[in-house]
């Protein structure tokens, strides 16, 4: 048979035709862009940083060759990560941005069927990557109201089929605020459970390392307390066991020069994220007791830099009043639970400010798109 022949044989498939049925079947995790002067929407740090410590950053990228590769295995900042957190290298994996690494984990830990039970709503890229490797997602309810992640939910689904579950776990959660209770990760161990815990915002809520388990894995980011989102670090922390298995399925010098350095910097230079945090948290308080003090919102309890919020009224007419008035926050209310729900990052003080003074208008009616 000529090649034509053979194709006449087969069935006809066009291009889409061969992509994987859980991949079609998936929407997309999209952004839409929008331009404002304040940009409250994606829960980065508030505060660049300090043009000295750019400049340092460029010296030392400078002083490198960018016609070789990156250290193969990012030694150094493997390493000084770990000493942080007392741990080895081995103990560590990097990546670029923590979207890598929870990709990384779950490619590692999902195989197909396994139950993966996700408190939500959460960060929605926890369930996209648990369908693309074929896991059966268990979702267990999350009350904004409470403040924390519902344990003795997750525990109940954790247990409820033939073999231990992985528990995903976002504490601080995006985009409710709560927290695992102090524990409560223990409570979710000891179950037999595996437990992937994202600690994006765990800067800002001081519950201390988690004890070290060979069915424990966390992953943290540069992209929020630390200020460096546009750089794109992360990094993993769990057994040298579990992260031999996921180095086997990281691709080789995910992290750039560039990265590695401004990581190492930021580290060097801890006390200013630690002063940028504590700001941050004082903006909280300020931001929550305005909001309380309006009518017709619903302030949820947050542990992290942003707040969510219920409005008694048009959650889409506030959202877009906002944006007429230049601030830019997220419109959370098609999550699972949180209709009416929107999530505004905590800024600087004159952000804050702003956007204080925007919600208070808008809420009156200050404009034709009122939120009532
Ligand atoms: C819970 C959570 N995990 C991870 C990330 C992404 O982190 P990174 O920038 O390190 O990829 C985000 C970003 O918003 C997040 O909210």
């Amino acid at each position: 048979m000529n090649a034509e022949e053979i194709a006449l044989e087969t069935r006809a498939m066009t291009g889409t035709d061969f992509v994987r049925e859980a991949v079609r079947a998936m929407s997309a995790y999209t952004l839409e862009p929008r331009v404002a002067r304040d940009k409250l929407d994606q829960n980065e740090g508030a505060f660049d940083l300090p043009g000295d410590l750019k400049s340092e950053i460029v010296q030392r990228v400078l002083g490198r060759r960018w016609n070789v590769y990156p250290d193969f295995e990012a030694l150094e900042l493997r390493e000084a990560i770990a000493r942080r957190a007392g741990l080895t290298r081995e103990n560590v994996l990097v990546g670029n941005g923590s979207n890598e690494l929870l990709m990384i984990a779950m490619a590692t830990l999902v195989a197909p069927g396994r139950r993966v039970v996700i408190p939500t709503p959460t960060f929605p890229l926890y369930e996209k990557l648990a369908v693309i490797f074929g896991g059966e997602v268990v979702r267990v309810e999350v009350d904004p109201r409470t403040g924390l992640l519902p344990l003795r939910a997750m525990l109940s689904a954790a247990a409820g089929g033939g073999e231990p579950a992985l528990v995903v776990a976002c504490s601080p959660n995006n985009p409710t605020g709560g927290v695992l209770a102090p524990g409560d990760l223990d409570a979710l161990l000891a179950s037999g459970a595996f437990v992937l815990l994202d600690r994006a915002y765990g800067e800002f809520w001081d519950d201390g390392a988690p004890a070290p388990s060979d069915r424990l894995v966390t992953l943290s980011t540069f992209s929020k307390a630390w200020g460096l989102a546009g750089l794109r670090i992360g990094w993993l922390e769990s057994t040298p066991e579990l992260c031999g298995e996921m180095r086997k399925v990281k691709l080789p010098y995910n992290l750039n020069v560039f990265s590695q350095e401004a990581a190492l910097v930021a580290l060097e230079n801890e006390p200013l994220m630690r002063a940028r945090v504590e700001e941050t948290l004082r903006e909280r308080a300020r931001v929550i007791s305005r909001l309380a003090s309006m009518r017709d919102l619903e302030i949820f309890p947050s542990r992290a830099n942003f707040v969510a919020f219920r409005v008694a009224g048009d959650a889409d007419a506030l959202f877009a009043g906002l944006a007429e008035r230049g601030v830019l926050i997220r419109n959370v209310s098609r999550y699972p639970g949180m209709s009416r729900c929107l999530r505004v990052s905590i800024g600087t003080t004159e952000q804050n400010q702003r956007f204080l003074d925007a919600i208070a208008d808008a809420l009156a009616g200050g404009s034709d798109r009122s939120a009532r």
